[in-house]
C-alpha cells in the first residue's frame, strides 16, 4: 500500500529538515515540503498516512554485525530469524548483516545455503551476510568466488577462538590476496588466539575460574596485536579491512596508526562496549556470565574513546554483535570454568535506543553522527548505498519514525529475543521507534511488531573495494 509520512523531521547522516515523504512500489518516490494527498495517484482508501509531527524520520538502521544461527562453544545461539527480526524491527533495524560461521569441515557453499535457508520464510527484516573464512585450502577457493557472485562481497575472519574458528596465517594471507583481487572487504575479529589460549590456561591452572577472569585472559594488548597483525597483512596484500567489535583505546590506536600508514581500515564499535564496562562481567553469583563476550568489556574510560571516535567519525559504525545465549543452561555451561561460557551479549533490539539515550541525549553524539554510524556508513562500506542507509528518491522505503519524547526502560518483558535475560534490565530508555517500515510496508506501529514474517529479502550486493 502506498505510504505518506507527513510533517516529520528528516534526519540523515548530513541533513536535517522537515518534509513529507511519499513511498510507492517499495521505494521513496517523493520528498517535498508538503505533499497534498489529493495530488497522489493512489486513492485515499489505498493510502496509509503516518503523522510524524514532533518526531524524527531516520533512514532504516542497519546492524552490520549479527549472529542468529550460530553453532558456537558447544551450543547454538537461541534466536531464529523470526525472533531476531521482531527484535531488530522494534528496535529500528530494518536490515541486518549476519555472520555465516561454518564449522571446520563444512564446505563454504554448503554453509552459505544453510544460513540462507534459515532466513527464508522467517525473516521480516531485510538481510545479507558476511562469509566467514575458517579454512582457505586451494580446493575450496572457487567456492568463495561463487559466494561473492551470489551477492556476498564481504568476508569475515577470526584471529581468535583457537581450534574452532581461527584461521592460519598461511590461509589468512592467501584469502586476503583473493579479497583484494575480487574487491571484497575483510571484516575481522582481532584477538591473538594463541595469546588468549595461553593466558586462559595459566589462569585456570591458578584456580582462577570465575567470570571475573574472562577480561584478564584477553587484555587490550591482545586485541591491539590482532589489529596490528590484520593491518600488516592488509598493507602487504592491499586488501580493505574492517575491525569488528573494536573495544578499547589500544585497538583503536593500532587501526588509526595503520590508516595513517595508508592501510584501508575501517573500525566498528558495538553497543555493549559503548555502555557496559568490565565490572558487569565481575558480578557475583555467576551473574557476570551474562556479560561475557569477546573482546571483553573494558575499563570504563575506553567508552569515551569509542564515543569520541564516533563523534569524529574515525570509528565508522555501531553494530551489536548480537549473540544470544541464555543464562539458564547455556551461560551456565561455564560455572566451573569461565572459558566454557558461550560468548555473547544480545543487543539487537536495544542498539539504536542505547545510542540515542546514552550518546545523543548525553551530548556525546549529534543526531547526524548517530545516523551515520548506525546505518549510512554500513550501507556505504558494504555496498548497499544509497539503496539503504539514505532518505532519497529511489532509495528503499526503509524508514524509522522515531519518538524522542518516549520515556521507558529496557526490559526482558518487552524484548523479542528468545534469550532469557536483558543485559540492560531496568536501564532508562529515552526515545523509541514508533513506526518502522521495510520497503514501504509498516512493520512496527506504536512500538509493536505488526509486520509480516517471511517478507524480509536477501539483499544481493556488489563488491565495492577494488
Ligand atoms: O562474544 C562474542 N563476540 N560472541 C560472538 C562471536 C564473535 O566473536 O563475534
Ligand atoms: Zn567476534
Ligand atoms: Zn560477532
Amino acid at each position: 500500500m502506498p505510504l505518506l509520512i507527513q510533517n516529520g523531521r528528516i534526519i540523515t547522516a548530513d541533513d536535517d529538515f522537515t518534509a513529507d515523504i511519499y513511498c510507492q512500489d517499495e521505494t521513496i518516490s517523493r520528498i517535498e515540503p508538503t505533499i497534498d494527498p489529493q495530488t497522489l495517484p493512489s486513492s485515499p482508501a489505498d493510502l496509509e498516512i503516518v503523522d510524524a509531527s514532533g518526531k524524527y524520520v531516520f533512514p532504516g538502521f542497519i546492524d552490520p554485525h549479527v549472529h542468529i544461527y550460530l553453532p558456537f562453544m558447544g551450543t547454538y545461539a537461541v534466536d531464529d530469524y523470526e525472533s531476531a527480526s521482531k527484535a531488530a524491527l522494534t528496535g529500528g533495524t530494518t536490515t541486518l548483516i549476519e555472520m555465516i560461521c561454518p564449522g571446520p569441515t563444512d564446505g563454504p557453499l554448503d554453509a552459505f545455503e544453510t544460513w540462507r535457508s534459515k532466513a527464508q520464510g522467517l525473516a521480516a527484516v531485510d538481510y545479507t551476510f558476511h562469509m566467514a573464512v575458517v579454512r582457505f585450502e586451494e580446493r575450496i577457493r572457487d567456492e568463495f568466488r561463487r559466494i561473492v557472485e551470489h551477492g556476498v562481497p564481504s568476508f569475515k575472519v577470526f584471529l581468535a577462538y583457537k581450534g574452532a574458528l581461527d584461521l592460519s596465517d598461511e590461509h589468512l594471507f592467501a584469502m586476503m590476496k583473493m579479497a583484494k583481487e575480487l574487491g571484497v572487504i575483510v571484516t575481522a575479529h582481532c584477538e591473538n588466539a594463541e595469546a588468549v589460549d595461553a593466558l586462559q590456561q595459566a589462569l585456570l591452572a591458578e584456580g582462577k575460574t570465575g567470570t571475573e577472569w574472562h577480561g584478564p585472559s584477553r587484555p587490550p594488548v591482545v586485541e591491539a596485536e590482532g589489529v596490528h597483525h590484520l593491518c600488516t597483512f592488509a598493507h602487504l596484500t592491499g586488501a580493505h579491512v574492517y575491525t569488528v567489535h573494536t573495544s578499547c583505546d589500544a585497538a583503536v590506536r593500532e587501526a588509526l596508526a595503520a590508516r595513517h600508514r595508508g592501510v584501508n581500515v575501517w573500525i566498528e564499535a558495538v553497543a555493549p562496549h559503548l555502555v557496559l564496562d568490565e565490572t558487569y562481567a565481575e558480578r557475583a553469583d555467576f551473574e557476570g556470565a551474562k556479560y561475557v563476550m569477546s573482546p571483553p568489556l573494558r575499563t570504563k574510560w575506553n567508552q569515551d574513546v569509542l564515543w569520541n571516535g564516533l563523534r569524529s567519525r574515525a570509528i565508522s559504525t555501531v553494530g551489536t554483535d548480537h549473540a544470544p545465549f541464555s543464562f539458564r543452561g547455556q551461560k551456565e555451561m561455564g560455572r566451573e570454568a569461565f572459558t566454557k561460557i558461550p560468548n555473547g551479549i544480545p543487543t539487537i533490539q536495544e542498539r539504536v535506543d542505547l545510542v540515542h539515550t546514552y550518546g545523543v541525549r548525553t551530548g556525546r553524539l549529534s543526531l547526524n553522527a548517530m545516523v551515520d554510524a548506525c546505518t549510512t556508513q554500513a550501507a556505504r562500506l558494504f555496498g548497499m548505498y544509497p539503496r539503504k542507509g539514505a532518505i532519497r528518491v529511489g532509495s528503499d522505503a526503509d524508514l524509522v519514525v522515531y519518538d524522542p519524547d518516549y520515556r521507558g526502560a529496557f526490559s526482558y518483558e518487552t524484548s523479542h529475543s528468545k534469550v532469557d535475560y536483558n543485559a540492560y534490565e531496568g536501564w532508562e530508555r529515552l526515545g523509541r521507534p514508533s513506526v518502522v517500515t521495510v520497503r514501504g510496508q509498516v512493520q512496527v506501529r506504536d512500538g509493536e511488531f505488526v509486520g509480516t514474517v517471511g517478507r524480509g529479502r536477501f539483499i544481493a550486493r556488489d563488491p565495492t573495494h577494488g
